[in-house]
């Protein structure tokens, strides 16, 4: 048997619901509103206006127990509700991995889209349902409400990738985007 110097929890069944976006046994969960987005929206007074007025939730996270330590690989579902701020699309808060380590993010329902950037890159990718998203080591990534209904996905991710969530604030995400006649108008990042 491996030796380790933290201990991994025990083999277990996560039943995984695609339509009720459950996971279960259930770990820790997380709501963001809109007031909790701070900086991240190019239009700051619409921002500021909607985190005064009725502060929407905008997206939720559910968990699975697995921890996030090193060498676990936990797993959650991630559900962005529709919408735009100053015509900016609703998105996570995006992150960047400061122990650069890759993900995957596989679509469950509505539309959207995952937005990475590696500091000089961007890349967009479309994300329908049955849509794995690679995210490889190194590039910061967002996801983005891209339609009407809500959008959801379950990422599975290294226990020990850590979120660093001021790299975006500092660098940016590369691109914005913005709700269009047909599907996304994305546009230089812009300050
Ligand atoms: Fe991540």
């Amino acid at each position: 048997m491996p030796e380790f110097h933290t201990p991994p929890i025990s083999p277990m069944a996560i039943a995984f619901d695609a339509e009720k976006l459950t996971l279960s046994p259930e770990g820790p969960t997380l709501t963001r509103r809109m007031s909790d987005l701070e900086g991240l929206f190019l239009d700051a007074e619409a921002w500021a206006e909607a985190s005064a007025g009725e502060n929407p939730v905008v997206y939720t996270v559910v968990s699975s127990p697995v921890p996030e330590a090193d060498r676990e690989l936990p797993q959650s579902i991630t559900t962005i509700m529709p919408g735009d701020t100053g015509g900016e699309l609703w998105m996570t808060k995006g992150h960047q991995h400061p122990n650069h380590q890759g993900e995957i993010y596989l679509a469950l329902q509505g539309r959207g889209g995952l937005l990475m950037f590696d500091g000089e890159r961007t890349e967009w990718l479309d994300m329908l349902p049955g849509t794995i998203g690679y995210i490889p080591p190194g590039w910061a990534h967002r996801s983005v409400n891209t339609g009407d209904e809500p959008y959801a996905f379950l990422a599975v991710y290294p226990g020990g990738a850590g979120h660093d969530y001021g790299w975006v604030l500092e660098h940016g995400m590369g691109s914005r985007a913005y709700r269009a006649a047909s599907g996304v108008d994305l546009r230089p990042y812009a300050e």
